[in-house]
């Protein structure tokens, strides 16, 4: 196998080729860089506990199940970012359609999983395939890209669909924070899934109050279940409250026309098209949040906009919550985007999951509330979570507010203030 010495090597290449390694060096730094746009939370993790990061895997007695999913209709290359505490042994790999694969993360792992596509790596995993004329150098994958390499260590080029944990967050690191953003923008559908650990009093906990899923492509939208549950995803006895709105058309089209990484050209005559154009969109439209493609303060909420009383949701944010209202669609949104729950259990990130988007941190808000507050499942949370009415009213209200042109969920400040008392608590 090509094992190059990095010294030696370097001062083999003629130096106009090193300006031009050093400049694609640089340029998947700044890439990485504006990657890192995150939420609130991510920014100031109010967990004052020093933990190192570590590669991993994580001793056994002090493991947490990270289980990585693939439900997509072809391979895909999940990438694995570690930012507290010990990681998985590995920041990426191959997964094919219908497989997937079991790891570990410590119990007080901070980090992130995405999804790349279309991925072609060289054999050793260090850079792209000569396949398409890359040579080894340059992005490997169409989407979520880290510096062309198979194993990421930090995050993934935008824009990305991101499942984000905090396993020991809050005070004393004794609950467990995590969320799907789209801050960075979308690239293809996730859910989370909550695996029983053996912590006693979550054993009850209703998967239907943890497992959020955002699917915002088109052909991967199962129609509305007929009660207000999640489509596919959805037995009888275990409802998943859903997004009631959304059809394989509207789907199709929420990512506003100049945030699309690959725009349609209109067929035939070559023109710019007006973005209210009837066109035909690719059904993989990855979709870059204003921030990321702006980068400015006002989109990102940095510098004088990072104040939730001044920093607003642009087109996009609105249009990424109308069709995934559990995700995070820009940095102060986390009053609806952010799930806590007791320690105790894994994880599982499925991609390209069955059903439609959730809608349970709008449905079920009192009810996650109750069990951070009681670190327990409670007979009430139980019996909440099997009332149908509940998902009904709270699918019909979303439906409502929508229509006036609001995203769903928008006016509940409830868990954005528990996160602010915690970090608050910290401070002082
Ligand atoms: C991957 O590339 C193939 C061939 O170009 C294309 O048909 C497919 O849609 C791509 N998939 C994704 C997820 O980009
Ligand atoms: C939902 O189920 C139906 C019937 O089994 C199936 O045809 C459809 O493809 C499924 N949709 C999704 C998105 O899984
Ligand atoms: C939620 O999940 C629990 C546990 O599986 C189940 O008993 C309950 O019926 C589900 N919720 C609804 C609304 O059915
Ligand atoms: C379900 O919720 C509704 C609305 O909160 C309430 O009126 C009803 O009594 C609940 N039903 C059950 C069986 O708990």
């Amino acid at each position: 196998m090509f094992k190059p010495h990095p010294l030696r090597s370097m001062r083999n290449i003629p130096s106009h080729s090193r300006i031009l390694l050093a400049a694609i060096i640089l340029l998947c730094l700044v890439q990485t860089a504006a990657a890192y746009h995150t939420n609130r939370y991510f920014q100031n993790n109010p967990n004052p506990l020093p933990r190192p990061v570590r590669w991993g895997p994580p001793m056994k007695r002090d493991s947490v199940p990270l289980v990585i999913s693939n439900n997509c209709g072809e391979t895909i290359w999940p990438g694995i970012g570690t930012q507290a505490g010990t990681g998985a042994g590995t920041g990426g790999f191959e997964l094919a359609s219908g497989d997937s694969k079991s790891l570990t993360v410590s119990a007080d792992w901070q980090g992130r999983v995405w999804g790349r596509t279309n991925c072609s790596f060289n054999a050793a995993g260090t850079g792209a395939s000569n396949l398409n004329g890359n040579d080894g150098s340059g992005a490997a994958c169409d989407s979520g890209d880290c510096g062309g390499v198979m194993s990421c260590v930090l995050t993934g080029a935008t824009p990305v669909t991101l499942a984000e944990f905090d396993l020991a967050g809050g005070v004393g690191g004794t609950q467990v924070f995590y969320d799907i953003s789209l801050v960075d923008g979308y690239n293809i559908p996730l859910q989370i899934i909550y695996i029983p650990g053996d912590n006693p009093k979550l054993q009850d906990i209703p998967p239907n109050l943890t497992n959020c899923a955002c699917i915002a492509t088109a052909g991967l939208l199962a129609d509305p279940a007929d009660s207000g549950t999640s489509g596919n995803a959805t037995t009888p006895d275990k409802p998943l409250p859903y997004e009631p709105k959304q059809d394989s058309k509207s789907v199709a089209d929420w990512c506003p026309w100049d945030l699309q990484v690959k725009q349609p050209t209109k067929p035939g005559d070559g023109v710019y098209p007006y973005p209210d154009d009837n066109i035909q969109r690719p059904i993989f439209d990855p979709c870059l949040s204003a921030c990321a493609k702006s980068n400015s303060p006002q989109d990102c909420c940095t510098g004088s906009f990072n104040d939730p009383h001044v920093c607003q949701p642009n087109l996009y944010s609105k249009s990424a919550k109308a069709v995934c209202p559990d995700a995070y669609s820009f940095a102060f949104d986390d009053q609806t985007s952010t799930f806590i729950i007791p320690s105790g259990g894994g994880w599982e990130v499925k991609f390209c999951p069955p059903g439609r988007s959730t809608n349970i941190l709008a449905t079920f808000k009192q009810q996650l509330q109750d069990l951070s507050s009681a670190g327990k499942v409670t007979k009430q949370i139980q019996e909440d979570c099997m009332n149908i009415t509940i998902i009904d009213e709270s699918a019909k209200k979303a439906g409502a507010e929508r229509v006036r042109g609001e995203p769903s969920g928008m006016g509940s400040r409830s868990l954005g203030a528990l996160v602010v008392v915690v970090a608050w608590a910290v401070l002082w």
